[in-house]
């Protein structure tokens, strides 16, 4: 199987709770390697872009709200089926049926206030990863 990429993000309340390394060892110990990451603040209008899918749905105020709320860590990883992998390992959107040992299960408290972002296409990875990094950032070659 090919290697393929997703983004993540590590959203506010990931940072709010200081979760952040935690997270990070979970995913670096499912096998996902990191490209690129930083932290960055999220404007209204930078969230509402990036969530722009969900534009017309009842909860996007909530979302661009909770989105823009605080810092967040984006990040770029690489595993082989990463786009399934990684929401396997961060469980279903609502933390209340997600699988026991997910990340969401675990950690989040909210169907709104969930933890972790995953791409959920590669193609979508690809459009996600350049929403926050240029290519000379994406660190690829790691020997
Ligand atoms: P994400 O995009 O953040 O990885 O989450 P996801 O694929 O599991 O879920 P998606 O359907 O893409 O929804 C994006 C985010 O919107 C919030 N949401 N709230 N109140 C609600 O019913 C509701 N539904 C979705 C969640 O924070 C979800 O992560
Ligand atoms: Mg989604």
């Amino acid at each position: 199987m090919a290697a393929e990429r997703t983004l993540t993000i590590l959203k506010p309340d990931c940072v709010r709770k200081n979760l952040v390394g935690e997270v990070t060892k979970r995913i670096q110990d499912a096998g996902f390697k990191i490209l690129a990451m930083k932290m960055t603040r999220l404007t209204k209008d930078t969230a509402g872009g990036f969530y722009a899918v969900h534009k017309e749905r009842p909860f996007f105020g909530e979302l661009v709200e909770f989105m823009s709320s605080g810092p967040c860590v984006p990040m770029v990883l690489e595993k082989e089926n990463a786009i399934a992998d990684f929401r396997e390992l961060i469980g279903a959107t609502n933390p209340a049926e997600a699988d026991e040992g997910t990340i969401r299960a675990d950690f989040a408290d909210s169907v709104g206030e969930n933890i972790v972002h995953g791409s959920d296409s590669v193609e979508n990875g690809k459009i996600e990863a350049a929403y926050f990094f240029a290519e000379s950032d994406i660190v690829a070659n790691q020997a």
